[in-house]
Formats: structure tokens, sequence, C-alpha cells
């Protein structure tokens, strides 16, 4: 057995989890699942799922991990009796990595794509429409589609190979502090644009006419999505924590920045769907439509675009090496493989999965899929991984914690490394009580099995 590798400094964990959180989720699907789901309402619900159910999810992942020193799989095996189904948990954990991986890292795909279409300016003399069709282009080449999904998993196979010090820590470290400014930089420009305030009260005054029936499924899906908890990648992470770290403090840190880049994302794209009258609603390919025509007006703008979906693939991989990270994990354990073997073999797997997502647009693979299930390969995946899997996830986790484990461990674990000791109580009330009692509610009513409107 060899030695587990722990974070070198408390920064640099913090830089990882919050680079596995801040990612896609924040920039690309945030914004085009608030326009879907009706603004201000959304977001709320977005911000209070986060604090109040996410980050009890997120803390009770890093207890579970830290305790056991071990991945999913066997960390619920080594808290649960011998013979118990708890372990079943983590290979739903690890059945949802994989296909949340594959997704994503066909999206990430895309960010590839257009740094190099911005550096060859592909805007040039083009009108916004036109600039908004090239997404739905690219969306349906097949081939140009899997040879960026080929290539980005490749990039994470090469971060992931050098381990959690030298792989994942170090780049984190190196990427996230250049993502926030440039961010900031972003949303200035877009501060000055006309539509600014009419995206401020789209994103800011709440209109609860506005809340789809599917919202609240979808702001928890969300929560969880953005904050990277309910699928045993926190727990991982939690696995390579020392004593010293102090859990509550660097979970509400992570959860607040992880908060504050959604909605800097969001006040960055609605002006620009605002200022030039596109309609909020514009499903996945938002970001990749919107922002070109705003870097098309700008001085600089082969830099500009350059830069920013450059920034996009750099949050792309800090938070899919977390997805990777967790199934390279769990695969050493299980079947005591090398981590290079285990990470070619997780990759290969992923890329299997990612060719139907990569493919979904062009009808090339599945084509009566869409017929069928209603939509396509990409946004099934994509709806049921966060809507579905996540939320369940989450509310095990959390039973697990508040219920199975002892609560003892619990205290332990919790107060280790920490001042805030007086937080103790309400983290477990939530634990316990709040969080599963209000996934649970909102996954019944979504299934139709209660009804309270
Ligand atoms: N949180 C990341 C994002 O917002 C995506 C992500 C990384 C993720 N790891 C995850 C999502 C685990 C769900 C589960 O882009």
């Amino acid at each position: 057995m060899h030695q587990r590798e722990h974070w070198s400094t408390q920064i640099g964990f913090i830089m990882a989890a919050a680079g596995s959180a801040i990612g896609l989720g924040s920039l690309w699907r945030f914004p085009y699942t608030v326009g879907e789901n009706g603004g201000a309402a959304f977001v709320l619900l977005y911000a209070l799922f986060t604090f109040f159910l996410g980050l009890p999810v997120f803390i009770s992942e890093l207890v579970i991990g830290r305790q056991t020193q071990k991945s999913a799989v066997f960390a619920y095996q080594s808290l649960s009796k011998e013979g118990s189904n708890w372990k079943m948990l983590g290979y739903l954990n690890i059945l949802s990595c994989f296909i949340i991986l594959a997704f994503y890292s066909v999206v990430s795909g895309w960010c590839l794509s257009y740094t190099l279409m911005s550096l060859t300016q592909f805007t040039k003399g083009k009108t916004p429409d036109e600039i908004r069709q090239v997404f739905s282009i690219l969306a349906s080449s097949p081939g140009i589609n899997l040879f960026w999904l080929f290539l980005f998993l490749g990039l994470n196979v090469g971060v992931v190979f050098s381990g959690v010090k030298k792989g994942i820590e170090h780049w984190s470290k190196i990427l996230m502090p250049v993502l926030l400014v440039l961010l900031l930089v972003l949303f200035g420009y877009s501060l000055t644009l006309e539509g600014f305030s009419k995206a401020f009260s789209f994103i800011m005054l709440p209109d609860f006419s506005k809340l789809t029936p599917s919202a609240i499924l979808n702001a928890l899906g969300m929560a969880f999505f953005t904050l990277s908890v309910g699928l045993g990648i926190i727990l991982t992470y939690g696995s390579y924590m020392g004593p010293q770290e102090d859990i509550p403090r660097t979970s509400f840190i992570v959860a607040l920045m992880t908060f504050i880049v959604s909605m800097i994302a969001a006040l960055m794209i609605f002006p620009i769907v605002f200022t030039f009258g596109f309609a909020p609603e514009g499903g996945p390919g938002l970001v990749f439509q919107t922002l070109p025509i705003l870097f098309s007006k700008l001085p600089g703008e082969i830099i500009l675009s350059t830069v920013f979906f450059a920034l996009l693939f750099f949050t792309a991989i800090t938070s899919s090496i977390s997805l990777l990270e967790m199934l390279v994990a769990n695969f050493m354990e299980i079947f005591s493989w090398s981590r290079q073997k285990a990470t070619i073999i997780t990759a290969s797997i992923t890329f299997l999965i990612g060719i139907p997502c990569a493919l979904s647009s062009s009808g090339a693979l599945f084509p009566n899929w869409k017929a069928i299930y209603g939509m396509d390969f990409f946004d099934t995946m994509n709806y049921i991984t966060s809507s579905w899997m996540m939320p369940i996830s989450g509310l095990f986790t959390t039973l697990f914690v508040g219920w199975k484990m002892e609560r003892s461990l619990f205290d332990s674990e919790l107060i280790k490394g920490t001042k805030w000791r007086y937080l103790l109580k309400p983290i477990f009330f939530s634990v316990k009580w709040l969080a599963p009692i209000s996934v649970l509610f909102i996954i019944l009513e979504q299934s139709g099995l209660i009804k309270f409107h």
C-alpha cells in the first residue's frame, strides 16, 4: 500500500477545491439555466440552496474523506458494517462522475475550439446573427467535436498523471488567480453596456410568477453542480487533507467564491443578451453565442476573445481534473492499479461515453434520440446527472453522515483545526435534518409523488 498524498498547504487545498467548484457550471451552465428558468427568483433559490443545502453536503463529504483517508467506495465501506450496502453509494457516484466528465469534456472542447477560432478571427465581417450561427455549425460537426474531446481528455490525463501535489494543486494555484482577474476585467466591460440595468433587474429582482415548475429542482441541481458536491469528489479531496485543516472555514470560502463567480458570470453575459435583443433562454450555446458579439465590438478583439476562451478552458480543466481524479482514486483502490494505469483506463471509458455526447447535435449517432426522449443525448445526460443523480446522492451523503456515522466521529473530525467550534451544532443540525428533508421534499415534489402547488 503506498502512502496517501496530501495537499501541501491550506491555500493549495482551497485553490484545488475552488478550482473544482468554479468551472463551466458557473460560467457556462449557470447563465443559460437562469435564462431558461425565469431569472432572479431562480437566482435566489440557487443562493439559498448553495448555502443551506449544498454547503452541509460539502462539509459532510470532507468529514468522511478526511476521517477515512479513502475514496468514495472504500470510505463508505469502512465506516459501515461488513456487507452493508452503503458502498453502492460510492458506485453510484462513480457512474455519475463518468457521465458528467463525458459531457463536460465536450463543452470544454468547445472552449478549446473557440480559443482557436478567436485567434483566426472568426467574427470578421459577420453580423451578430451570423456570429451566433457559428456555434450551431460547430455543435453539429461530428469530427471536430470528437477531435477536441479527445484532446481535452488527453490534457486531463497529463495533469492527473502527476498526482495531487505536482498536478492538481500546482496547476490550480497558478490558474485560479489568473481566471479571477480576467473575469473582473470582462465584467467591467459589461457594466458599461446599455443593457446592464435591464440585466441587473432580470437577475436581482425576483418575480415569482416567472418561476417555472421544474425551477426548484433545477436550482438544487445547479447549486450541487457548481459546488461539485454529491458525487464523492469533495470526499476524495477531503481524503488528501491533513488534520490541521479547518473544514468549516475552507468550505464556506469555497462556497462563497463559487457563488460570487456564478453571479459575476450572469452579470457579464445578460447585459450583452439585452443590449443586442437576444432571448434570455438561449440554451447551452448562450456563452458561446453572446460573448463573441461583444468582443467583435471592442478594441483588441483577438486578444480579448482568445484570452477569455482560454480562461474558460482553464476553469474547465481545473474542474474536470477533479472528476477524473475521483475516478482514478477509486479505481486505484478498488483494483490496486497504479495511478497511471487507472488514469488511462478511466479516461478511455470517459471518451467512449463522450462520443454520443459529442455527436448529439449532429444526429450522427442515435438520430431518433430526441424524438423519443424529448431532448438530445447531451441534454439528457446533463439533465439526469444534475437534476436527479446529484440530488439523490447528496441526500444519501447527508443521511450517511447524519444518521449512520457515529456522532462522535463527526464532532471530532469537524472540530479538528477549526476556530469555529460554535458552528458544530448548527452544521450538524443541517446535515441531519434540514438538508435531507429539504432535498427529499424537492425530489418527491418533482417526481409528482407529493403536490404542494
Ligand atoms: N463544479 C464544476 C463546475 O461548476 C463541475 C464539476 C466538477 C462537478 N466536479 C464535479 C459537477 C462533480 C458535479 C460533480 O463547473
